[in-house]
């Protein structure tokens, strides 16, 4: 039976941390593993993280199983948190929010359910998109499609573009939308664009899925949510897929939602079954750690207050580093302009770099990123950000 597989291609990314660890170079920059790092290149743990993690160890009386929905705390508290605690959906009991196992769960688990919704459905994600999604929907059974978002170019939006694409796309087909922070082009739609894909949404009867895996990391906790409030405020039904590894830090212990909003609330109790029989049939229940620490912020005051500060000072890390580089590249005289790099939001960017180029920055200068040229803002610092300017106008120049 065994024998009729062979080897797979090394992961891109996972091949790529293993050259960028390997490579003795002291100057070697690594801009492709897609996790937050600080000043220093570690992947902190939030202070209040580790305040609540002490506290729920404390308290832990059992090991118990928790359910495939995973605690109350969290599901409230991570639903308020999305959407807002005087959202309408939630006023008239529209919502519920299972945890799930990740981003990456509750991308899988939405697409289980959405494939039990509707058998033969679509579903359009953007051109390009987070690499991970179209093994996470389509091994799901879903058909996948693109729908045009990004003009290399211009590094900017190809909105008009993409609403001509979903204008056939109707009833019984899903599109995949990013919340905030693009992955991975960071270029996010505007405030008069949510409403616009709304209509079209209302108008055509599509289901929007969107993923929110960066809340916080663009523009503010609220500000990232705008797309997600406002198309639960417009539409009778949506799919809200979360995240808690970057914006609380718990990569590795796989903390996520999924919220579904249905039309009426016997709908959403009766939608709720159907996703926790699809937990059932996966891992039959969440891991209950990060789940219960996130509950723990966001249900404390003074440590949801002490996670919103630190949680500021990375996006605003982020954020500095990004005007920090398009001025740092203009100093080197970059022959490009570079300027929408300050402009966009989240961790990642591309450069627009070919991939002669990146294998040049890999090869002469140590400096690591993923063929498309998608760098993460945040593996810059003080300590590099001139020699990446440098190497980067240099291959450029070359
Ligand atoms: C766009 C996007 N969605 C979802 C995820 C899922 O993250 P996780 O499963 O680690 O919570 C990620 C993580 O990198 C992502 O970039």
């Amino acid at each position: 039976m065994f024998s009729t597989l062979n080897a797979l291609a090394p992961d891109p990314i996972l091949g790529l941390i293993a050259l960028a660890n390997k490579d003795p170079n002291p100057n070697k920059v690594d801009l492709g593993v897609g996790v937050y790092k600080d000043e220093s290149g570690l992947t902190p743990i939030m202070s209040a993280v580790k305040t609540a993690e002490l506290s729920c160890i404390e308290k832990e009386i059992s090991k118990a199983y928790i359910g495939p929905a995973g605690p109350e705390e969290f599901n409230s508290g991570i639903r308020e948190l999305i959407f807002g605690g005087q959202h309408s959906a939630l006023e008239s009991d529209r919502v519920r929010t299972v945890l799930t196992p990740g981003g990456c769960g509750a991308l899988r688990v939405g697409a289980e359910f959405l494939k039990r919704c509707a058998g033969d459905a679509t579903i359009w994600v953007s051109d390009p998109t987070w690499a991970n999604h179209l093994p996470l929907l389509g091994n799901a059974g879903l058909k996948l499609a693109e729908y045009p978002y990004y003009e290399a170019g211009s590094a900017d939006i190809k909105f008009d573009e993409m609403m001509s694409a979903l204008a056939d796309v109707g009833r019984g087909d899903i599109v995949l939308l990013h919340g905030c922070c693009h992955n991975p082009c960071g270029a996010d739609l505007s405030e008069t664009q949510w409403r616009e894909l709304t209509s079209l949404a209302a108008k055509n009867g599509f289901l929007p899925f969107i993923d929110l895996a960066y809340q916080g990391f663009g523009r503010g906790l609220d500000e990232d949510a705008y797309g997600v409030r406002y198309m639960a405020e417009h539409l009778p039904e949506l799919l809200v897929a979360s995240s808690c590894s970057k914006n609380f830090g718990l990569y590795r212990e796989r903390v996520g939602s999924l919220s579904v909003v249905g039309e009426k609330a016997a709908q959403s109790d009766a939608l709720l079954t159907h996703i926790n029989n699809v937990v059932r049939g996966n891992y039959s229940m969440p891991p209950s750690h990060g789940g219960a620490i996130v509950g723990e912020i966001l249900a404390d005051q003074a440590l949801r207050q002490s996670w919103e500060t630190e949680l500021a000072a990375m996006r605003d890390r982020i954020n500095r580093l990004r005007v920090l580089l398009v001025d740092k590249l203009t100093a080197q005289g970059a022959t490009r302009d570079f300027s929408f790099i300050a402009q966009q939001r989240g961790m990642f960017s591309f450069l627009g770099l070919s991939v002669e180029q990146v294998e040049q920055l890999r090869e002469q200068f140590s400096i690591y990123m993923v063929g498309s040229s998608r760098i993460n803002i945040a593996g810059i610092s003080q300590a590099n950000i001139d020699y990446l300017a440098h190497s980067v106008a240099a291959v450029l120049a070359s």
